[in-house]
This record gives structure tokens, sequence and C-alpha cells, in this order.
């Protein structure tokens, strides 16, 4: 993979940590990417990580000195872990170890990298490495689940061959895939002052007290455009159903269990809106009634009524002061008919349709593939991590709703 030159080199803090794992020599060809990209770089390593690079390499690869120290009186009075951490526009911790993951799910700062990822307030990445074994390890998959839901934003790691023999998940990811990710990442102002309303995750429909109808849904996708949106720095409220997920920090979040609930949240904010995005799988249908006590087992086959839920996309989009209006489409055929006709349908100012029930993708996966439509347009987004897939379609939104606002 090769790196897509930025147009305008964007003038970057990158502070780059470097645990000790063999993958840590492909981390110098990350800071010569990231300086080409016209970043500055500062590199941190851990004791292990001098093992198998020397500091000199990434002093020289970065033009500045390596901070390895935790507790160093000469480094202290000129730039201490604080300062480092201020100075920071985004961490990035390549190769992470599972030591390393380890520590800062835990909140330990017993080195110079834990003690700068509990102080960092930027955005934090880690590219993870290790031996397939170790990363499948539960405790390790917990780790990582525990720092995504503190809005650690992982690469990789990928699927190959691996240096200890083994083949398997656990390779790094490559220089040129952390660096553009990013670079495509990195905060803009391209939604400066501009409100967005996300509705994401499931809906439940209930039964009675202990039952209810839901759906496969995840949030992740819904979550990680009001991460990318805000980003772009536009003022976010995040209207979500029942999911399992941290929300995003600084964001206006609004909890809702049932179709009905999410209907209120949604349509009492759409008018003072710029933008809707309805990335919700909200539940075409819902009991009539909903028992009052738990209904108890009988012989006999009972059935169950139910009636429409209103359509809160098709809703807002009829609003008077509508929003430029993003729906959601999953589709287990016929896509992109469906899609369009979804489009029209609800007079959407776009679409964004997405395959569910096959084998990579869709719900609860961290990855989608997006095919977009629009009036006129249409664009794909291939296979790829849904933050960055949010990343990609926050622009192509952006981009739709200024030419809207010219019109
Ligand atoms: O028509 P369909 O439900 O397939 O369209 C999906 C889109 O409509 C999604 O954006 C979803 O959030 C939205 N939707 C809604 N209210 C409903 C059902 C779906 O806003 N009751």
């Amino acid at each position: 993979m090769t790196v897509t030159n930025l147009e305008t080199p964007i003038k970057k803090h990158v502070l780059l940590a470097i645990c000790g794992g063999i993958a840590a020599y492909k981390s110098a060809e990350l800071v010569r990417l990231l300086r080409k990209q016209g970043c500055e770089v500062r590199v941190v390593m851990t004791h292990s990580a001098r093992e198998f690079v020397s500091p000199l390499t990434f002093q020289a690869l970065s033009g500045n000195p390596v901070h390895t120290e935790l507790l160093d009186v000469e480094e202290e009075n000129a730039m201490g872990h604080i300062n480092l951490a201020r100075w920071a526009d985004v961490l990035v911790i390549a190769p992470a170890t599972a030591n390393t993951i380890a520590k800062c799910a835990h909140g330990l700062a017993d080195d110079l990298v834990s003690t700068l990822f509990l102080a960092a307030t930027c955005p934090v990445y880690m590219a993870p490495a290790m031996n397939q074994a170790m990363w499948n390890k539960t405790i390790t998959q917990e780790n990582i689940r525990q720092l995504e839901g503190c809005e650690v934003l992982f690469i990789g790691p990928n699927a190959g061959d691996q240096a200890c023999g083994e083949t398997g998940k656990g390779r790094m990811a490559e220089p040129a895939e952390i660096c553009q990710r990013l670079l495509l990442e990195s905060k803009s102002d391209i939604l400066q002052g501009v409100k967005v309303l996300i509705s994401a995750g499931p809906t439940r429909e209930y039964i009675d007290p202990v039952r209810y109808i839901t759906n496969r849904s995840s949030g992740k996708m819904g979550f990680a455009l009001a991460r990318a949106a805000s980003r772009a720095g536009a003022q976010v409220s995040l209207v979500s159903g029942p999911v399992n997920l941290q929300p995003p920090p600084h964001l206006d979040v609004i909890h809702v269990e049932t179709a009905a609930q999410m209907y209120d949240a949604v349509i009492s904010r759409a008018s003072k809106t710029d933008i809707y995005i309805g990335a919700a799988a909200v539940a075409d249908y819902s009991p009539r009634v909903m028992e009052k006590e738990k209904v108890k087992k009988k012989d006999s086959l009972t059935t169950l009524l139910l009636h429409k839920t209103k359509d809160i996309l098709a809703d807002v989009a009829q609003l008077k002061n509508a929003p430029f209006t993003v729906g959601f489409a999953a589709e287990t055929n016929d896509l992109a008919a469906y899609a369009q006709a979804k489009l029209s349908g609800k007079k959407l100012d776009m679409i964004a349709a997405n395959w569910v029930g096959r084998e990579q993708g869709g719900f609860d996966s961290n990855q989608n593939a997006l095919e977009i439509f629009w009036k006129n347009g249409k664009a794909s987004l291939p296979m790829t991590d849904k933050n960055q897939l949010a990343e990609q379609l926050i622009n192509l939104i952006t981009t739709r709703f200024n030419e809207k606002n010219r019109i």
C-alpha cells in the first residue's frame, strides 16, 4: 500500500510510542512516512522496545530526542510526560504489545508509555502486534474492548505469517496503512458550526415486562459517525437505542429504548438541526399492547399482534424545516434497487446501503462497506474499519450538504 499524498500537508504533532515487539522495526518507516506528510514526530520507547531498535534510529529519523524515562530529572525540566502529552495532537502506540495494552486498559502508569496514555487528552490510536495466541486470549480481547469503550482507536492487527513462525492474526498493520488512517482521520473543521443529529443502535419493542423484540444492530456505525462528525467540528447530538458502547465524550447523548421513544427524541430535535443521519435499526413493528404482567406459557400457540411503527426518517424528511437527511438501508438482496427506492420514497438527500447477513461486515462487525446513493449520483466505500468508513461518509455528506446549501 502506498500513502496517498494530501494536497496540503498537515502540520500535526504525532507522539509515537514504541513498545517491545519485533514489529518495532516497522515503526522506523512509520516515522519517515509521517514526516514526509508534514507531521512533526516525537518518539517515546519502553525499555524493552530499546532491546529491539536503538533510540538513535528514531532520533535520526524524527529529528527529535527520544524519550524513554518516566522519571528523568533532565527531561522533567525540559519536556516531562505531561508536557509531551499536551504537545501531542495524536498519540500512536505502535507496536502496542499485550503488556502495554493490558496496562492501559487497567489504568496502570508505571512507565513512560502507560503514563502518557493516561495523561493524553488527544485521540489515541493503537496498532497491536503480538503472537496470534496472545491476541486471541480472552483477557487480551477483553482489554481491547475495554479500551474501545474509552475511545481508543485500533489499527489492525493483520493476519499472516508471524516472526515467531506461527500464522494468524497479530501482525502489526503496515506503516503505510497506519499513516493513511491517521491522515484521513485528522481533526478538521469541515463541519464547524454545523448541528448534526444521529440515531444509532437497535430499539426494543416490549411484549411484556421481561420480553421484547429487537434486532442485531450494535450501534457501532452510528457511534463511529458521531465521533467522526465531532472530529470534523460539528455540534453532535446522538440518540441511542440500547447498546453496549461507551458514549463518545463531549457529545449530547440521549438514551432511548423503544421506537416510539426514539421517534419523540429525534422529531423534537430535527428541525433545529442541520444534518440528520438515521443510522439506527428502528423496529418496523411493535406489539399492539405491552402486557402489564409476564405472559404465562400456554399449551396452544398464541398470536402476537403487531402494529407498524412510525417512520422517523421519512417524517424528518417531511418537516417544514427538514435538515439534510441521510438514511441507511441494510439489505440481504437487490441492494441498489431497494436503496434507491428508499431514497426517493422517503424523500431523502442521501442513503447509505450495506449488505447484511453475509460473512463480512454488517451488524455487530467492526468492518463494513457502503454503497451511497443521492439524486443523480452514487459512490462506493469499500470494506474497511467502521471508524474509517464513518470518516469517509462524513466527508461525502459534507460535500453534498454544502452543495445543497449553495443552490
Ligand atoms: O425502510 P427501512 O426501514 O428499510 O429504512 C431504513 C432507514 O429508515 C434507516 O435509516 C432507519 O434508521 C430508518 N427508519 C426509521 N424509522 C423506522 C424504520 C426505519 O427512521 N420506523
